[in-house]
């Protein structure tokens, strides 16, 4: 009998051994867990100069309603020796080597981590690591010359396909400062029919920053990031520039309201913005 008891003891003690490994392998596990989910808090409407995929790794999940974005397409288009157009047309761009390749599959995994739904320009060069979708949208660049007649954008979104026009002069209203920039109209439909007032919008790969200031025109709140510090710096003159045109704008109308004995009615910054949008998409 004191032998059977003695087995007993020693069994006992090995399965609360095992039993304080099991624990405390557990309680490390959660810890890491816990300290992945310690992500980084994010300052609404921020540019970053940075590799984006070290700080996509920093974001919490589904910390962003979209993603919109337009990443390199691996052709070799990050500048131009020859300006085009006979009245100016697209400048000459120094080469600065980003559109050698695409970003690998670990940029497409944390996007879709982080964002709950996403638009991504360039999308037939990105096929391998993008899911079948209903909802691609077709940019058709109203001209049909040597270029090419349009973009392609995937979209999450399991809604009906759309062709959407805006000729590529475009660009020239807005000032083309970037080899590959897009319209910021585009950006605006894109946003206008994809998201609502409020919405949070990453934008990894943001160039010039059209993502920036569609947002600040409809309404949403961003982050933006390029690895290029000239883009960035580039991105947030022109933020800085619409603010300024804004500010300048509203002064002109109070002045207009001050000098006009009070008729009429300030507008609101709703329906300055509306005005805007509209304006822009005349
Ligand atoms: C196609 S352009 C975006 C143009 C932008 N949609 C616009 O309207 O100006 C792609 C941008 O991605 C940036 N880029 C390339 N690789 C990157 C990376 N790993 N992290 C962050 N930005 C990157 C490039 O510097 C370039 O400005």
């Amino acid at each position: 009998m004191p032998a059977v008891g003695y087995g007993v003891g020693i069994i006992g003690g090995h399965f609360a051994r095992l039993w304080n490994v099991v624990c405390n392998t557990t309680a490390f596990l959660n810890y890491r867990r816990a300290e992945r989910q310690k992500k980084m808090q994010i300052e609404p409407n921020t540019f970053i100069c940075a590799d984006s995929i070290e700080v996509l790794r920093e974001i919490k999940d589904k910390e962003f309603d979209l993603c919109l974005t337009d990443p390199p397409y691996g052709i070799g288009r990050d500048g131009s020796r020859f300006s085009t157009g006979s009245h100016g047309g697209r400048k000459p761009y120094e080469f600065r080597g980003w559109d050698s390749s695409i970003p690998d599959a670990a940029y497409f995994d944390e996007m879709f981590r982080v964002s709950t739904n996403q638009i991504i320009w360039g999308a037939n060069y990105f096929t391998r690591h993008l899911p079948a979708k209903m909802c691609w949208l077709f940019w058709d660049k109203g001209q049909r010359i040597r270029n090419s007649d349009g973009e392609l954008a995937f979209t999450s979104f399991d809604t009906a396909l759309r062709v959407v026009e805006y000729n590529r002069v475009e660009l020239l209203k807005d000032g083309a400062v970037h080899p590959t920039q897009k319209p910021v109209a585009l950006f605006v439909w894109c946003l206008l029919n994809y998201s609502k007032p409020g919405d949070f919008i990453i934008d990894p790969f943001c160039g010039s920053g059209t993502t920036a200031i569609a947002c600040h025109k409809t309404g949403r709140t961003f982050l933006c990031i390029d690895k290029d510090e000239e883009y960035i710096k580039i991105a947030r003159q022109r933020y800085a520039d619409l603010i300024a045109q804004q500010d300048l704008f509203r002064q002109n109308e109070d002045g207009a309201q001050n000098t006009s004995e009070g008729r009429g009615t300030a507008p609101n910054s709703a329906s300055m913005q509306n005005a805007q949008v509209e304006l822009d998409l005349l």
